[in-house]
């Protein structure tokens, strides 16, 4: 029977996957095994509820609930942009916040005015590119890096970065600015289209509990 199947969470490991549980435990969903500290587990289970969460590193959790793999994901809204996968996003769960910024030195300003052909660095390729090439009309080189990206414009890999800036103490101590935002950020649920489909009332009676807490 339907009620006795698994609702399967695919949750990007690390804080948002802290934040979620909180989230979860304020709706009086608890999932103990999952706060051991010292556990290499992957994936827990609450029998009660019949719920799964597995942690997945973040840009993998579009993947695995756009195959089915997981009814429900938590994940970064940059990871959504960035995999473009067929996922409907359902909650904007307000932690996470942070913003898609164009970083550089402060004289890399003029060249984003002038709209020169220059490079940026990203962990996030396709959104610098829709960025510049659909918002800003600039045609740019796109070089795709996977972390430490502040580090391109100081060894001249690159003129600036597309990245993500939370408090700013990165770009401050290596001497960057933020040139140009290109969008705000936080932290999604989003559904397995076929999942919400077929389990539709679990799903959004879910949904209604957790956005209930979150207003509260
Ligand atoms: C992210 C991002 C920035 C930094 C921004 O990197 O890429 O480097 O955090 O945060 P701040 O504004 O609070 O300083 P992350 O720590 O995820 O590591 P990465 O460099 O390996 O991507």
């Amino acid at each position: 029977m339907e009620e006795n199947r698994y609702l399967t969470f695919a949750l990007g490991k690390g804080r948002l996957a802290k934040k979620t549980l909180e989230l979860f435990e304020n709706i009086g969903i608890t999932c103990e095994e999952m706060k051991d500290p010292a556990t290499r587990k992957l994936i827990f289970v609450n029998e009660k509820e019949r719920l799964r969460f597995f942690l997945a590193k973040g840009p993998d959790v579009p993947t695995y609930v756009e195959y089915g793999a997981a009814d429900v994901g938590v994940v970064g809204e940059d990871t959504i942009l960035e995999e473009n996968r067929g996922i409907h996003e359902v909650l904007d769960l307000g932690f996470g916040r942070c913003r898609m910024c164009v970083c550089g030195p402060k004289e890399a300003a003029g060249l984003l005015q002038r709209r020169e052909l220059i490079r940026v660095a990203s962990k996030y390729p396709r959104i610098a590119r829709d960025y510049f090439y659909n918002t800003k009309h600039q045609t740019v080189e796109i070089i795709k890096l996977n972390g430490s990206i502040e580090l391109a414009p100081i060894v001249g890999l690159s003129e600036v970065i597309v990245d993500i800036v939370e408090t700013g103490s990165t770009l401050r101590e290596n001497g960057l600015d933020i040139l140009e935002e290109v969008c705000p950020l936080s932290a999604r649920m989003v559904v397995n289209p076929v999942s919400m489909k077929m389990r539709h009332e679990r799903i959004t009676g879910l949904l209604g509990a957790l956005r209930g807490a979150l207003e509260t």
